[in-house]
């Protein structure tokens, strides 16, 4: 048993994610942490709303309300849709937290005690027309790198550069279209990330089995000379964490907050204070002090791969740089994007679909199953509404949820809603077992390796094995000159069940609570010996026949779905 500290990136709060969003972090997470759980470890998994920053502000300003009041609401409902999901975060924090407050200020004020905080006085965009000054997200531009023409002030969607506004081409305000723009000058506070170049670049070089994505774009941000330039911190916001110095002012700064990106990674650790103030927990420090237990802790982390330079190098200068024992991240898991039929999921355009939506049409099981199954983990992936069709029909109906009514029907029709007795196992049945241990044992080390769709190809393919075993046995033919025989099949088919459902669990939580309950046992024991796991249901134990665990999306649904999420949202 060990302990694991899982986190998945925290969602912006301006609005409800897409499948894209949700298939890049929180569910893979999810999953792993449910993985992690049912074999017995100790899992604390972090999760947050990223609240600060231009769009919070901006997307309040579209929904004409006060930022907090817009943050509040945003966060509720998010919250709302994660448990749709069934997203089992330990605690939901909020970037904008007091806890996340002090503890900000808290690493500024260490960092700058360090020297690795300087003052700047720069010159910046100022509008006049909106007056005031525009950061980030109040300007976009052409990208000098790759000539994108809608390239944010702070990062380029299309070639993932993190930028600065005054490095845009043909600037314009997205406040009010202006062009009229000029520089003036202000002062920010700077996080001197190259004096910890080398300390970063030897950190990531002895990371042992990391992604390929995940240390790739960690790489090419040192290596290209711009990865680790100095970053400024702080913008001319007023919704953010106030700049101080710890519980100080900071003299200069007034009226100045904390550039998101500085405060967003730190809510993973406030949010396990959070955890702890909503009485969920009792120590939050022994899961992230290493001088206080935190050193026996695995810290995962999940992410899409536009995040992966702030988590490989931009955190781990506030964590390494704080000369504090901060639990440093152990593994990063990054994903790359899903596309949507043909084109991009966009939040802006409404294209594609969101996590309200989705669960609008159809329960959470099938979407986890197939973008799990799908996840883009070693390239980008598509979803269509044909194989979306074809993914949750073929394994959920076919497969799975077939062999769970075929068995359970049959046994009720033909026995009773009981195990029944059953004689001796022959070879055929021998094999089966070898062969589900064989699965079940590649599952686990697919699982613990974080190798998602290698997971699920093995998960379909336990199912499969089931399916080909009673095909072949054929219970319902050999029950007349061989009652007996039947039996035993049929036990054996009803423990595989419980099984299933055990093993599948991480997946698709709903209906594997559905088929242990129709099971009637609370038995989620994993299989560590698939052998004795497939005789727990003893003879005489009472079940009933799930009602359909999955059903078929039928070629109307799909073709009208197509049609409704082509478009604009609402
Ligand atoms: N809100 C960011 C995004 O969705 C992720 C922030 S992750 C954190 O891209 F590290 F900053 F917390
Ligand atoms: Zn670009």
């Amino acid at each position: 048993m060990a302990r694991h500290l899982i986190t998945s990136a925290i969602p912006y709060i301006n609005g409800i994610k897409h499948l894209g969003n949700l298939v890049g972090s929180q569910l893979p997470a999810d999953l792993y942490a449910r993985y992690l759980r049912a074999r017995g470890h100790e899992v604390l998994y972090l999760c947050a709303t990223d609240e600060h920053g231009t769009p919070a502000e901006l997307a309040a300003a579209k929904a004409g309300k006060p930022v907090a009041d817009y943050c509040a609401e945003m966060h509720e409902v998010q919250a709302e849709i994660a448990k749709g999901f069934r997203l089992s975060f330990d605690h939901f924090g909020r970037s904008s937290s007091e806890q996340n407050k002090r503890l900000t200020q808290h690493f500024a004020k260490v960092l700058d005690e360090r020297g690795l905080i300087r003052e700047v006085s720069e010159t910046q965009m100022y509008s006049k027309a909106d007056g005031r000054f525009l950061p980030d997200r109040y300007i976009e531009g052409t990208c000098p790198a790759c000539g994108f023409e809608s390239a944010r002030g702070d990062q380029c969607d299309n070639c993932t550069k993190q930028l600065d506004p005054v490095d845009l081409i043909n600037p314009h305000s997205t406040i009010s279209g202006s062009t009229d723009l000029e520089m003036r000058e202000t002062k920010h506070l700077y996080l001197r990330q190259s004096a910890m170049k080398d300390q970063i670049e030897e950190w990531i070089d002895t990371r042992e089995g990391w992604p390929i994505l995940t240390t790739s774009i960690a790489k090419k941000w040192l290596n290209d000379g711009d990865g680790l330039q100095d970053r400024g911190i702080t913008r001319d916001l007023d919704w953010g964490v106030p700049v101080q110095k710890g519980d100080d002012p900071w003299p200069g700064m007034e009226g100045k907050v904390f550039y998101v990106w500085f405060d967003a990674p730190i809510e993973y650790i406030a949010c396990g204070q959070e955890w702890v103030d909503a009485g969920k927990g009792t120590d939050w420090e022994r899961w992230w002090r290493t001088d206080k237990g935190a050193d026996d802790v695995r810290y995962t982390q999940f992410m899409g791969k536009d995040n992966v330079p702030f988590h490989t190098l931009s955190f781990p200068v506030t964590i390494l740089g704080s000369g504090e024992p901060w639990k440093l991240v152990d593994y990063i898991k990054s994903f790359n994007y899903l596309n949507y039929d043909g084109g991009q999921f966009s939040t802006s355009r409404g294209r594609g679909v969101f996590m309200d939506q989705a669960l609008e049409i159809l329960p959470a099981d099938y979407w986890r199953w197939w973008l799990l199954a799908n996840v883009p983990e070693t390239s980008d992936a598509e979803f269509t509404w044909e194989n979306f069709q074809h993914g949750v029909n073929k394994d959920l109906a076919d497969v799975l949820g077939n062999f769970a009514s075929r068995v359970t029907k049959f046994c009720r029709s033909k026995f009773s809603e009981a195990v029944p007795q059953g004689g001796e196992q022959g070879p055929r049945e021998l094999q089966l077992i070898a062969d589900l241990t064989a699965k079940v044992r590649e599952y686990e080390a697919h699982m613990e390796a974080i190798e998602i769709r290698k997971a699920a190809a093995a998960l379909r393919g336990a199912w499969v094995l089931g399916n080909e075993y009673l095909q072949e046995v054929a219970p319902w033919s050999t029950l007349k000159e061989d009652p007996a025989q039947a039996a035993m099949q049929i036990r054996l088919a009803l423990n595989l069940i419980r099984l299933y459902a055990v093993i599948s669990a991480p997946f698709i939580p709903d209906a594997c609570a559905d088929l242990l309950k129709a099971m009637q046992t609370e038995d989620d024991s994993w299989p560590t010996d698939v052998a004795a796991a497939l005789t727990l249901l003893p003879a005489g134990h009472a079940f009933t026949v799930p009602d359909v665990t999955f059903r078929k999306i039928t070629d109307d649904e799909r073709a009208e779905w197509q049609q409704r999420f082509a478009g604009k949202r609402d």
